[in-house]
């Protein structure tokens, strides 16, 4: 079985900082060597722009690219490689499906629903399509332990309801949620959804056929790959009824001055020279990710969470903030006297990386009535000694503020 410990021997950037606990990958993964080699191999040999030259480079770069795209719909069981659009991430995707899918026909009166737990980028663009439509957005609440209760999330599946948009694994409070379950009681109802896999991708399997989610984004730099590429799965049928809202190069089939007509999906939505060398990065990551024993990775990941777990709740005036039983490796806290930039500071000195703030779910942290957490995230290179480095460094932060 592969430990944690070798699987970090993957990631050249700990050779460069040997010192550092890095707790930070709900913000951003590292990347292994077999990404960088990736990226490297491509500009070095195959540089050329795609979808346009007949030039044996150009092809073999538009192979690579489309290659990629069948990488990642092997990743995540899409049926059909056109269901899978290149976007620049999660949030790139989001705003796809708002404009493209829902805008052409959200209607004054309809409702978008999320839940409480979503960032930014899962609320703002529906919360401004609302805005423009006279349609309202509702929001599913969440219990003390930062969980969405059955019964709150059924009642609000109104027949008003035109898009349930959630997130699988919250980056704020780490809850996961039931997404399957969920999705298959809105489908029931002909609800159409989008699921949010930001903080999922890079630990746990997802399979769209499974989840029967109509959409599904997720960014790259968060599974291993480089930033400024991720996806959108979107079904086939429901692809092909969006009409692109970025046009330009490389999604047309024919421009005359007055008209155009558009290139069949997934092209339609991936208008300009896309981020070729990203998507081959990305392809190269979900290799790596289906190279490791996932289930025995993600059982040690579980078993770290358990003990950093652990760790936080033995220090005095500590809280953690979101204690979902099913919960993944991103552990939130306050603490008594000290801010959470004040204990990221003070971390950062002990060189411990953490995030602090409000994690992109302001509404989230103000209706806890906190200013915002440290937030400490886990991935497959960190081990027992980042989180011992943890608790040496919030100790610190007692003294000086006890
Ligand atoms: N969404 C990323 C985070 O939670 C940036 O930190």
């Amino acid at each position: 079985m592969q430990s944690l410990t070798d699987i970090r021997k993957d990631f050249p950037l700990f050779e460069q900082h040997p010192e550092l606990a890095y707790l930070d990958s709900a913000a951003t993964s590292q990347k292994p060597k077999a990404v960088l080699e990736a990226i490297h191999h491509y500009y070095l040999n195959e540089n050329a722009n795609i979808h346009r030259g007949i030039y044996d480079l150009s092809m073999q770069a538009t192979q690579a690219y489309e290659s990629a795209r069948k990488k990642v719909a092997d990743f995540i069981n899409a049926a059909e490689s056109r269901e899978i659009v290149f976007t620049k991430g999660s949030t790139d995707g989001i705003n796809l499906v708002a404009n493209s899918y829902l805008a052409p026909q959200l209607e004054a009166g309809d409702v978008v629903l999320i839940s409480a737990m979503e960032h930014h980028a899962n609320l703002v663009p529906w919360q401004q399509l609302c805005h423009a439509k006279g349609a309202h957005l509702e929001v599913i609440p969440l219990n003390e332990r930062g969980e969405i209760v059955w019964r709150d999330f059924v009642e609000r599946l109104s027949p008003k309801v035109k898009m349930l948009a959630f997130v699988h694994v919250s980056n704020s409070l780490g809850t996961i949620n039931p997404a399957q379950e969920m999705i298959e009681e809105a489908s029931k109802r002909g609800i159409p959804t989008l699921l949010d896999a930001a903080q999922s991708v890079a630990h746990y399997p997802l399979d769209v056929q499974a989840l029967g989610c109509d959409f599904l984004v997720f960014s790259g730099h968060k599974v291993f790959g480089p930033t400024g590429i991720g996806i959108l799965f979107g079904r086939a049928e429901r692809l092909e009824e969006m009409k692109p809202y970025q046009s330009g190069g490389g999604m047309i089939r024919r421009v005359q001055y007055q008209e155009t007509s558009f290139a069949p999906i997934p092209q339609r939505f991936e208008a300009g020279t896309p981020h070729v060398a990203g998507a081959i990065g990305l392809g190269a990551a979900l290799d790596y990710v289906q190279s490791l024993d996932r289930v025995a990775v993600l059982k040690q990941l579980d078993a770290l969470k358990d003990y950093a777990t652990e760790v936080l709740n033995g220090i005095d005036g500590l809280q953690i903030i979101g204690q979902a039983k099913a919960k993944s490796g991103i552990l939130s806290f306050v603490m008594e006297l000290a801010h959470p930039h004040d204990i990221a500071t003070i971390l950062n000195e002990a060189k411990v990386a953490v995030r602090a703030g409000h994690h992109c779910t302001q509404p989230l942290l103000e209706g806890l009535g906190l200013p915002g957490t440290a937030r400490a995230s886990l991935s497959i290179y960190n081990q027992h000694s980042d989180i011992d480095q943890l608790k040496e460094g919030l100790q610190t932060v007692k003294q000086i503020f006890g």
